[in-house]
């Protein structure tokens, strides 16, 4: 569904990605793994077109769009729920909602549909449409975030830290969405703080270091690496081999295909 070659980018004369390939197919959530500054943003921001490639193709359905605008990616199904979740405050959630779709205009009754068909997993954000999204919890607006990307119908979802700054029960609950979401034929790009976490739930991940992939793999291939582990996955080292995986996920309530 995408895939990514020989891509470089940056901002202005700083390059930030180096020869990055990376796919992800249609129903798998792919783990973006890295530490603060390796470019895992700047990968996500290339895919959706808000910084042009110096190099390199993206195609999405065997389709270059690597010099399409945001807008038309959005369109032809790419959805980007970026850093720091972007809400706009001021604005209702139904507003922010709305906002979701301007790439893929909807007249009114198929609006609602839309809004009503996306919030069905966030019964908390459809019972406060006409707030404005202020009045929402971090957690709360990160839910928003996630629904306002899907509000374009979008076929590859890109989250970007979606659990950043959330309190633990709610980042159990973000993990969990975004498990359903694949369940629903979704293909998943994520970045997580939590490297142990994503790849719990994910299907293959890449390992971003200084702007160049340097490893990628099955999930449980990468969770079992050792030098990830002390590099990634924080206090607590290594994950057991062979079941570590399982045992993760079922800590997460996220149920993962056998
Ligand atoms: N708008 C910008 N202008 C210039 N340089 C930037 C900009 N945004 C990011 N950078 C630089 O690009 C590099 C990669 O940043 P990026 O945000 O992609 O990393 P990241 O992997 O997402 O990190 P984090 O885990 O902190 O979110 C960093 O050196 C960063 O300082
Ligand atoms: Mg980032």
């Amino acid at each position: 569904m995408l895939e990514i070659e020989h891509l470089a980018a940056g901002y202005g004369r700083d390059s930030v990605l180096h020869n990055v390939a990376l796919a992800v197919r249609q129903g798998e959530i792919v783990a973006l793994i890295g530490a603060n500054g390796a470019g895992k943003s700047t990968l996500m921001k290339t895919i959706s077109g808000l910084i042009a490639p110096r190099q390199g193709e993206i195609r999405f359905d065997g389709r270059r769009i690597d010099a399409l605008s945001s807008a038309r990616r959005v369109e032809l199904g790419i959805a980007h729920v970026p850093e720091g979740r972007q809400i706009f405050p001021a604005l209702t959630v139904a507003e922010n909602l709305r906002l979701g779709a301007y790439a893929t205009p909807l007249a009114a009754a198929a609006m609602a549909e839309r809004i009503a068909a996306v919030c069905r997993p966030f019964p908390m954000v459809l019972e406060r449409l006409d707030e404005p999204a202020a009045n929402l919890s971090g957690g709360q607006q990160q839910m928003l975030a996630i629904c306002r990307g899907l509000m374009s119908a979008p076929r590859l979802l890109m989250l970007d830290e979606p659990s950043l700054g959330l309190a633990p029960l709610l980042v159990g609950e973000i993990f969990r969405i975004v498990a359903e979401l694949r369940a629903r034929n979704l293909a998943i790009l994520l970045v997580e703080q939590n490297a142990r976490q994503s790849l719990a739930i994910a299907d293959r991940g890449y390992v971003l270091e200084g702007g160049r992939v340097v490893m990628s793999g099955p999930a449980a291939d990468l969770l079992a690496n050792p030098d990830l582990a002390e590099k990634y996955f924080g206090v607590g080292g290594s994950v057991e081999a062979g079941d570590g995986r399982q045992a993760l996920a079922r800590r997460l309530k996220v149920i993962l295909e056998p």
